[in-house]
């Protein structure tokens, strides 16, 4: 257990009543995590970069119990109307994880959640409510019980807590690019509890955008915990992790040197492989959809029609990320115009970039 987990008593609480807001940020993976051992834990390193546009908002609230109880007292909104499914997940993580949050004995919780992106648009939004979520309880209990806890502290306690939520959710409480996961690189200041923000990455990368080709916003066939599992006996498992250890090391050069080039085939073929793995997976399954490769035909197209360094990664969905530098920005929306929005659902395409992490408003 790390030492930043505090143990307090009631006597310690100096806010009976108040209220916190968090808004944090989805990622997208450039090196995927995709199977995970022991108590969420990675079987590879990745690294992310952080977006800007697609977020939770939760908004914290708490009391004080009359008496301390073992029960977990928590209302949970989302898109304001109250949502039981959520609260019960909720609930949930933190019961099994009690002993992160002594103060769940002596405060009722209400937060209420919300995300910037629609609905329909299938973006994944456990990183940014997870992230969110972790956050906030780490903030009431610094404020509620005055810990003290300093911002880097309480930042790595987030980032432990939102991995044991969701494992992606680690990497979104820094800002720009973020690694999870033990490596050998010794500037990979991240470990299997503990993601890091990866330092001295070339001001190009820092300038990404990320446009969101939404090809299908329904739900997944396969959930990610799902494909996770399947790594288990995966017949490539020891290649792979090996391999997406040796990627990172590979990315983590291109992203100091500011190579495009070389960035653009290292993250389509990390793509690939994430799907490649999916489509060997016993039992076998598929989550591109048809559109999905139509778009990343369009991309290598117009890509070697025009010289320039856009390319394309994707989540564990049919949605295509396309990344590109904010200096070819007006060239890569010309394109997305003309080629690729009639490929998207409903003509959905989401623009984001690399952002600068969370940000608490009150
Ligand atoms: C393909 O973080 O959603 O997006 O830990 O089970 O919640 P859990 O999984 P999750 O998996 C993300 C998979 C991925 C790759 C990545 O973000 O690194």
């Amino acid at each position: 257990m790390n030492t930043y987990i505090r143990n307090y008593s009631k006597n310690e609480l100096i806010e009976d009543t108040g209220r916190i807001s968090w808004t944090s940020p989805s990622n997208i993976a450039l090196i995927k995590y995709w199977g995970k051992y022991g108590h969420q834990l990675p079987c590879n390193t990745s690294i992310s970069f952080t977006l800007n546009e697609s977020k939770t908002t939760m908004d914290f609230s708490w009391s004080s119990k009359d008496t301390p109880s073992d029960e977990i007292v928590l209302d949970f909104y989302f898109e304001n109307k109250k949502n039981q499914l959520f609260e019960d997940k909720i609930r949930a993580f933190l019961e099994k994880n009690r002993e992160l949050f002594p103060m769940l004995k002596f405060l009722n919780l209400e937060i209420e959640s919300t995300n910037s992106f629609p609905h329909s648009a299938g973006i994944a939004s456990s990183a940014s409510s997870m992230s969110a979520l972790a956050l906030g309880l780490c903030s009431i209990e610094n404020q509620a019980f005055d810990l003290d806890i300093c911002e880097a502290d309480l930042i790595q306690k987030a980032t432990y807590v939102a991995r044991l939520a969701s494992g992606s959710a680690s990497r979104s409480v820094f800002p720009e690019v973020a690694s999870w996961g033990e490596n050998t690189l010794t500037s990979i200041k991240s470990s299997d509890e503990l993601a890091a923000p990866v330092e001295g990455v070339h001001e190009v990368f820092r300038t990404y955008r990320d446009s969101i080709v939404i090809v299908d916003g329904g739900e997944k066939a396969v959930s990610s915990r799902a494909g996770h599992a399947l790594m288990e006996a995966h017949p490539y498992r020891e290649l792979r992790f090996k391999r997406a250890n040796e990627l990172v090391e590979t990315l983590y050069n291109i992203l100091k040197s500011g190579d495009t080039k070389s960035f653009c085939d290292l993250v389509e073929t990390e793509a690939l492989e994430l799907h490649g793995l999916m489509m060997n997976s016993s039992p076998s399954f598929i989550l591109m959809r048809p559109n999905t490769l139509a778009v990343i035909e369009k991309i290598r197209e117009f890509r070697k029609e025009s010289g320039l360094d856009l390319c394309f990664t994707l989540d564990a969905g049919p949605n295509v990320h396309i990344l590109y530098p904010q200096s070819i920005e007006e060239e890569v929306q010309k394109f997305l115009s003309s080629e690729i929005k009639p490929l998207a659902q409903n003509g959905l395409i989401i623009h984001d970039r690399v952002g600068q992490g969370p940000e608490r408003f009150l």
